[in-house]
């Protein structure tokens, strides 16, 4: 694999780990708000960052290159209210779409047609993941910030497995 290439995916795992990271920080302050179903809804999606890390963990490691486990970085990020909350993870959705992007701008530069068909998986993932971010940021918009206002919304998070 192309170096360039292979230093981004590799990065990316890192990226995808932060973002577990990120999510779980977020379903803390869900559970300390009352809101388990937001809590439980994150910490899903926590777990679905981890698959993402092992999916290109594993291609490198298929394709024959190394992986470094770098370091994870804290998460600094504290909402003040749900609605910052939903709107940090939205924002964070659309900043590892241009990630991914930016691997997709190499593996298509060095003609490295394998990485472009792993990564048309992440490609999709990525639109539904910001779908959802931002379908996310509508309702709370709309419901309101407290847990009283989410508490309907808040039962029918609580489904997601
Ligand atoms: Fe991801
Ligand atoms: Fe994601």
């Amino acid at each position: 694999m192309n170096k360039k290439t292979a230093e981004l995916l590799n990065a990316q795992v890192n990226k995808e780990l932060y973002s577990a990271y990120l999510y779980l920080g977020i379903s803390k302050f869900f559970s300390r708000q009352n809101l388990p179903g937001f809590a439980s809804w994150y910490k899903v999606q926590a777990e679905e960052e981890q698959e993402h890390a092992m999916k290109i963990y594993d291609y490198l490691l298929d394709e024959g290159e190394d992986v470094e486990l770098s370091e994870i970085a804290a998460v600094k990020f504290i909402p003040k209210d749900a609605l910052e909350a939903v709107k940090e993870a939205d924002r964070h959705e659309h900043y590892i779409t241009a990630e991914i992007e930016k691997i997709m701008d190499a593996a298509v530069k060095a003609k490295d047609y394998r990485t472009q068909l792993f990564l048309n998986w992440f490609i999709t993932e990525q639109a539904e993941e910001e779908k959802n971010s931002g379908d996310m940021c509508a309702k709370v918009e709309i419901l309101g910030n407290s847990a009283k206002d989410l508490w309907h919304l808040d039962r029918e998070l609580s489904s997601r497995k």
